[in-house]
């Protein structure tokens, strides 16, 4: 049997062996200043001789006042680009492709003894603390921060860049009106609150010529804020603007609590799809390859991205394709091991398998 989950796809000329992602993770592993070791070059290697096609590292922050908590790698200086090679060197070395997700936390900063900043005065919560509202000229400084984040995702070898734009962060408070209360040419309207994302992708596609994702959260589950229909919209745009794939997540912009079920994304990412005819990416309690390979086949999306089960299963993409009952490839030193096809097979005499290893 084959499966559309093992298929390459390409997007924007580059080709994925397969379309399983790794989605975004801050392991909080990081120096204090943001710099990768051995951990990362492991891990992501480990996600990469896993078999997952892109592996997409946590989100870096273009800004020293950005990170979302302790540990966050980050991408606000050239120092950080050594470090950052030595993890797409691992990622590629075992044949899959990495992805950046650059990103600013924005309210949600997550470091004591630093000044957060949002696009107004609004705290996440009322006992969250409050964060200074932006000056133009901070905003021009964010914007200048995405922009060279990109030009060290390439020079550290990174295949994709990924565009934060979720989960409560910083662009995300732009673009929803629950956080953003301004009154000048980055509030107000939805052109003005998308303003800041069209500079964002603009200055960073001036840097990026290779394939460029953007997660959204496609609704803040709250009353006010933005609903998946709003991205028909907002989708439009980047698409416009060279977007090529939508990462479709939810959430975080309010505290309430969100009733999650297995492919409860996926909608988000089917509409977009179909309606603005983007490729997007379905995220979200996608846990064995059937689910995964359920929503390719209908034109759900274009790729499934994993994130909780691959902290379980570095070979996550195996384990998929045991459940698909497919073949896939698998590192020569693992062969032994084989597919759960081959296992159920009556076992060879020991001598015979010496013989095949040593071949
Ligand atoms: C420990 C942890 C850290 C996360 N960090 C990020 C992050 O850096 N960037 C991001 O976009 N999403 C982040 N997420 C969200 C995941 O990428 C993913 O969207 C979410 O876990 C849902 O997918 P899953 O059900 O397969 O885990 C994080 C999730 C977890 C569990």
């Amino acid at each position: 049997m084959s499966a559309l989950l093992f298929e390459p796809i390409t997007i924007n000329g580059t080709t994925f062996r397969n379309r399983i992602a790794m989605s975004p993770m801050c392991m909080h592993s990081a120096s204090a200043d943001g710099h990768v070791n051995d951990f990362h070059v492991i891990h992501y290697g480990a996600r990469a001789l896993g078999g997952a096609g892109l592996v997409i590292l946590e989100t870096a922050s273009v800004l020293p006042n950005g990170p979302i908590g302790p540990g966050d790698i980050g991408i606000w200086s050239d120092s950080h680009i050594e470090g950052l090679k030595r993890v797409t060197d691992a990622i590629h070395r075992f044949g899959a492709k990495a992805g950046a997700q650059i990103g600013h936390a924005g309210r949600q900063l997550g470091l004591d003894n630093v000044q957060s900043i949002a696009p107004s005065a609004v705290p996440f919560t009322p006992e969250s603390r409050v964060p200074q509202e932006m000056s133009i000229a901070q905003i021009k400084e964010v914007i200048e921060a995405f922009r060279q984040g990109a030009r060290r995702a390439r020079e550290a070898g990174f295949d994709v860049i990924e565009i934060h734009g979720a989960h409560g962060y910083l662009l995300n408070q732009f673009l929803s009106p629950l956080a953003n209360k301004r009154s000048d040419e980055y509030g107000g309207s939805v052109e003005n609150r998308y303003r800041i994302v069209r500079e964002v992708i603009d200055v960073v596609r001036s840097e990026w010529q290779g394939p460029l994702f953007l997660r959204i959260s496609s609704t803040d589950y709250a009353e006010g804020g933005n609903r998946p229909e709003d991205f028909l919209v907002y989708g439009k745009w980047m698409k416009e603007q060279g977007i090529d794939l939508l990462d479709c997540s939810s959430g975080g912009i309010a505290m309430v609590q969100v009733n999650t079920y297995p492919n409860y994304q996926v909608p988000a990412a089917e509409l977009l799809r179909r309606e603005l005819g983007i490729k997007t990416g379905a995220v979200g309690l996608i846990e064995t390859g059937r689910q995964a390979e359920e929503i390719l086949q209908n034109q759900r999306a274009d790729i499934v991205l994993v994130g909780r089960e691959m902290l379980k299963d570095p070979f996550w993409a195996r384990t998929a394709a045991d459940d698909l009952h497919v073949e896939m490839p698998v590192p020569p030193q693992y062969t032994r091991y084989g597919s759960a096809w081959q296992r159920s097979q009556p076992k060879l005499p020991a001598v015979a398998l010496e013989a095949t290893v040593e071949q």
